[in-house]
C-alpha cells in the first residue's frame, strides 16, 4: 500500500505543498565514498549523436501528412483597441484554409481558464492589445508563402490608445493605465521582512545605499517557440517545444475542457527554453483550435521576431540596496526597494529580493518588490528570475560596503556567513560556501590580486602602458534546485535483457536524458548501453514535474533509482526461484548475477528464459526532508581587462566553485555551468532589449542587434569540481545545476570592473559608452538613457 506524505517543494523561491505517494522504503543515499560505477563518470550525451547529426526531432522539424502552416497578424501599435477586424479577403486568398482571430480563441477557451504563470486567458485574448507585436490573428494554409500573403490581406482597423513603455515611467501617477486596476501588480509592493531594520541601521558605524540598474534580456533561444497539433477524433495530440509536456497536457485539457486522458503532448528534443516554455502558449492554443477546426495538423511556430518580442525576457529592474555594518564589517541592516517590469501581462512577481533577503546572516532586513506594468511583451522566467537581477545589486553593494568599511570584499563575505536559511530560520540541508570562497580564491590567485589589477597585457602597438587595466572580482549565490515529488518512473525489462526506462521529464539541453540512463543502469548493475530512456511523451511515460528551477535531476533521479532497484529485486527473486536459492544471496554486476562470486547468469541469459514474461519496475520521488531547507551555493570569480580607449571589456577567466551536491556527470555538469556563466556574460556586457519609448517600438527584436555572446567573447571558464552530496536532500545526493552558474557571473564581472578602473558601473549591460562615461566623470553610474 503506498504511503501518503505531505511534502515541501521549491521552485524558483516559490514553495509548493505537494504529496508523495510512496511504495516501500525510501532507498538508503548513496553515501559520499559510496562505490559507483557509472553514476559520477563522465558520460558523453546518450542522445549526443542524434542531436549532432540532425537525426533528433524538434517541435519545428516535425511533418506531418498534410500538415498546415500558419502566419501571424500583429499589432503594430503599443497599445490599441480592435474597431474592427476583416478576414474576407484572406479567406477567399486559393490556399487559405483558416483564420482564426483572437477573440475566436478567447471564445473556445473554458470561461476564467487562469494559469499559474500564464495569467487569464481572457484578459490574453480580448479586443485590447497592450505591445506592439501582439498577436491579432494566425491564418492557416496548405503552404507558409500564402499564409503570409494571406496574413497581408487582413484588415484590422485600431483605436490606437496612449502607452507607456519604461518601466520608471510607467509607475508614475500620470500613466497611461495599462489595465484598469492600474499599473501595479496586485496595487501594491511586496514587503518581506524581519527584525527591525531602523534599529539596525542605528546600530551600524558604516551606511552605505545605492541603486542599481538592469536590461531586460531575451531568452534568444535558438529554438523558438511552437507547437503542432492534431485531432484524431476528439484526442489531442501536441508536439510542444516545452520545459513540462505535463504541464501542456493538463493545462490544454483544462484550457479546452478536455479529459486529461485525451491530449497527449510531446516534446523529445528543444532547442532551449531557459524558463520561457515553462507552459503552453500562444502557439499551442492557435494550433490546438486551428487543427480542430480544418482537421489537420497545424504547425504553428514564432518568427524570430515575433520570438524576441513574445517569446518572454528577463525582466528589466531598479533596485536600491542600504546595508548598514558593524566596523568588523558585521551586517546590522539590509534593506531592498526593487521595481520589475512585468511587460503586459506578467502574472507573478520575479524575486529580486531573496538574494538580499539570503545571502547574508542579518537578523533585520527589509525588501519591498514592486511588479510594473508595461506596453511591452510580458515577461517569463529566465534562468534564476530574480535572482540574477537581485544578486547583481546585492554582491555590487556588498563590494562597496567593503570599499567603505576598508576591507576586502571576501572577508566582508566569509564574516557574514548565515548559520541557518535566513528567511525559514530552518537548517540548510547542506552550505558548503566556505569551501567555495576557499577553492575559487585560491584556483583566481585573490591574496595576490592588488598586484595583478595594475599589471598592462594585451600588447597593443604604440599604445599607452595605462591602456589597459585589469581586475578581479567576485560574487555569492545561493539557489534551490532541491526537487521533489511528483515525480514517477518505470523500469521495464525486456526478453533481450535490453532496459526500457519511462519517466515523463523531458530533457531540456541539460542532460537529463543522460543522467537517469546513468542512475538506472547504476541501480540495476547494469552497462550504461542496456538501458533506453524513453521521456518527453505523456502517452508513453508516468508524470514528471517541469524542468525548471534546476529541480529536474533532484526530482526525478531519486524516482528512477527506486524504479530501477524496485525492478533488480523483482529480476533477483525470479532468478532465485529459476536457480532454487534465496534472493539475498544474489548480486548483479556488469550484467551479470552473482551468488557469492561466483556467475550464475547474465541478466540477457536470465530475460531470455522468461521469453515475454516482461519484469517492470516503479518508483516514486519521496517526501524531501521537514527540518531542512535543501539550497544550492556558489561563488565565482572573474577576471577582466578593460580597455580604457574603446571602455571595451574583455572577460578574461570566470573560475566557478558551485555546491550542487553529487556530480552525477561531470560533462553536462561543466556543461551547465559554462552555459549558465556565457549567458551571464552577455547580461553583464551586451544584452539589452531596446524600445523606443516615444513610438513603443522594439528596435533590436532580431539576433542581428540584440548582441548575443558569441565563442569569441567566452573565455577561459574554471569550473571547480566541489562534489559533496548532499545526503539530507535526497537519495542521490545531488541538487540543480542549472540556474546556480548565471545568477553570480554579472555581479562578479562589475566587481572586477571596479577593480580594474577604480569606478563602479551601477548599471547593465557594463557597454563602452557605460564605461568611457564612467572613466571622465569618475562617478561610475554611467546612467545612460535606453
Ligand atoms: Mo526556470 S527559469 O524554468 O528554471
Amino acid at each position: 500500500m503506498p504511503k501518503l506524505f505531505k511534502t515541501k517543494v521549491e521552485i524558483e523561491g516559490r514553495i509548493l505543498e505537494q504529496y508523495a505517494l510512496v511504495e516501500g522504503d525510501e532507498l538508503p543515499p548513496w553515501d559520499a565514498d559510496e562505490e559507483l560505477g557509472i553514476v559520477g563518470y563522465p558520460t558523453a550525451r546518450v542522445d549526443g549523436a542524434e542531436r549532432v547529426s540532425g537525426d533528433a526531432r524538434y517541435t519545428a522539424d516535425v511533418r506531418l501528412p498534410g500538415m498546415v502552416y500558419t502566419a501571424f497578424v500583429t499589432c503594430p501599435h503599443p497599445h490599441a483597441n480592435i474597431l474592427r477586424l476583416d478576414v474576407g479577403a484572406a479567406r477567399g486568398l486559393p490556399g487559405v484554409l483558416g483564420i482564426l482571430t483572437r477573440q475566436e480563441v478567447a471564445a473556445q477557451v473554458k470561461d476564467g481558464s487562469a494559469s499559474e504563470l500564464g495569467g487569464v486567458v481572457a484578459l490574453r485574448y480580448g479586443d485590447e492589445l497592450r505591445y506592439a507585436g501582439e498577436i491579432v490573428a494566425v491564418v492557416a494554409a496548405n503552404d507558409p508563402d500564402v499564409a503570409e500573403d494571406a496574413a497581408t490581406l487582413i484588415a484590422v482597423e485600431y483605436e490606437v490608445l496612449p502607452h507607456v513603455t519604461a518601466l520608471e515611467a510607467a509607475v508614475k501617477p500620470d500613466a497611461p493605465l495599462i489595465h484598469p486596476s492600474g499599473n501595479i501588480f496586485n496595487g501594491a509592493p511586496l514587503v518581506t521582512e524581519r527584525g527591525d531594520c531602523v534599529a539596525g541601521f542605528a546600530a551600524a558605524d558604516v551606511v552605505v545605499e545605492q541603486t542599481y540598474r538592469t536590461a531586460g534580456q531575451s531568452h534568444s533561444c535558438l529554438e523558438p517557440h511552437g507547437s503542432i497539433a492534431y485531432w484524431e477524433g476528439d484526442t489531442l495530440t501536441l508536439y510542444e517545444s516545452t520545459q513540462h509536456v505535463f504541464g501542456v497536457r493538463n493545462i490544454i485539457a483544462d484550457w479546452l475542457d478536455l479529459p486529461q486522458s485525451q491530449v497527449r503532448a510531446i516534446c523529445q528534443y528543444i532547442g532551449g527554453g531557459f524558463g520561457s516554455k515553462a507552459e503552453p502558449d500562444v502557439t499551442t492554443l492557435y494550433a490546438a483550435l486551428l487543427a480542430r477546426q480544418i482537421r489537420r495538423p497545424v504547425q504553428v511556430v514564432y518568427t524570430r521576431r515575433i520570438e524576441q518580442i513574445a517569446g518572454g525576457h528577463r525582466s528589466a529592474a531598479v533596485m536600491t540596496i542600504k546595508l548598514g555594518a558593524k566596523r568588523d564589517g558585521t551586517l546590522t541592516a539590509v534593506e531592498i526597494h526593487g521595481l520589475t517590469d512585468l511587460g503586459a501581462y506578467g502574472a507573478w512577481l520575479p524575486d529580486l529580493d531573496l538574494p538580499a533577503l539570503l545571502l547574508y546572516r542579518c537578523p533585520n532586513a527589509r525588501a519591498e518588490t514592486t511588479g510594473v506594468y508595461t506596453n511591452t511583451g510580458t515577461f517569463a522566467a529566465f534562468r534564476a528570475p530574480g535572482f540574477v537581477e537581485g544578486t547583481f545589486a546585492i554582491e555590487s553593494a556588498m563590494d562597496e560596503l567593503a570599499a567603505a568599511l576598508g576591507m576586502d570584499p571576501l572577508a566582508l563575505r566569509r564574516k557574514n556567513i548565515p548559520d541557518h536559511h535566513q528567511l525559514s530560520s530552518k537548517a540548510f540541508s547542506n552550505y558548503p560556501i566556505e569551501v567555495c570562497y576557499a577553492q575559487g580564491a585560491q584556483r583566481i590567485g585573490w591574496k595576490d590580486r592588488a598586484k595583478k589589477a595594475t599589471v598592462p597585457s594585451s600588447a597593443v602597438l604604440g599604445s599607452s602602458p595605462q591602456r589597459f587595466r585589469r581586475g578581479i572580482g567576485m560574487a555569492n549565490q545561493i539557489w534551490g534546485g532541491g526537487g521533489g515529488p511528483p515525480a514517477y518512473a518505470t523500469v521495464e525489462l525486456n526478453s533481450d535483457g535490453t532496459v526500457t526506462l519511462r519517466t515523463g521529464t523531458q530533457d531540456i539541453g541539460t542532460g537529463t536524458k543522460t543522467i537517469l540512463t546513468q542512475v538506472c543502469a547504476e541501480e540495476l548493475g547494469l552497462p550504461l548501453a542496456a538501458v533506453r530512456t524513453l521521456l518527453g511523451d505523456t502517452g508513453a511515460a508516468p508524470y514528471a514535474p517541469i524542468s525548471g528551477g534546476s529541480m529536474t535531476v533532484a526530482s526525478m533521479a531519486p524516482a528512477v533509482r527506486a524504479a530501477a532497484r524496485n525492478a533488480r529485486q523483482q529480476l533477483l527473486d525470479v532468478a532465485a526461484q529459476l536457480f532454487d536459492t534465496t534472493a539475498d544471496t544474489l548480486e548483479i554486476h556488469g550484467g551479470v548475477i552473482y551468488q557469492a562470486a561466483a556467475p550464475l547468469a547474465s541478466v540477457r541469459e536470465l530475460m531470455q528464459k522468461l521469453g515475454d514474461a516482461m519484469i517492470s519496475g516503479t518508483g516514486s520521488r519521496g517526501p524531501n526532508p521537514d527540518d531542512a531547507r535543501i539550497v544550492t551555493s556558489g561563488a565565482q570569480f572573474a577576471e577582466v581587462e578593460v580597455d580604457t580607449l574603446t571602455g571595451r571589456v574583455r572577460v578574461l577567466r570566470v573560475v566557478a566553485a558551485h555546491d550542487c551536491g553529487r556530480i552525477m556527470n561531470p560533462l553536462t555538469f561543466r556543461s551547465q555551468i559554462e552555459g549558465g556563466i556565457i549567458q551571464g556574460i552577455g547580461y553583464a556586457l551586451t544584452e539589452r532589449r531596446v524600445i523606443d519609448h516615444r513610438l513603443g517600438q522594439p528596435l533590436n527584436a532580431n539576433l542581428g542587434d540584440y548582441q548575443l555572446p558569441t565563442i569569441a567573447d567566452v573565455p577561459e571558464i574554471d569550473v571547480l569540481r566541489i562534489d559533496i552530496p548532499d545526503l539530507v536532500a535526497n537519495p542521490t545526493g545531488a541538487k540543480g545545476a542549472g540556474e546556480p552558474p548565471i545568477i553570480p557571473t554579472a555581479a562578479a564581472i562589475a566587481n572586477a570592473v571596479a577593480d580594474a578602473i577604480g569606478v563602479r558601473i551601477r548599471e547593465l549591460p557594463i557597454t563602452p559608452e557605460k564605461v568611457l562615461t564612467a572613466l571622465r566623470s569618475g562617478t561610475g553610474t554611467g546612467r545612460q538613457e535606453q
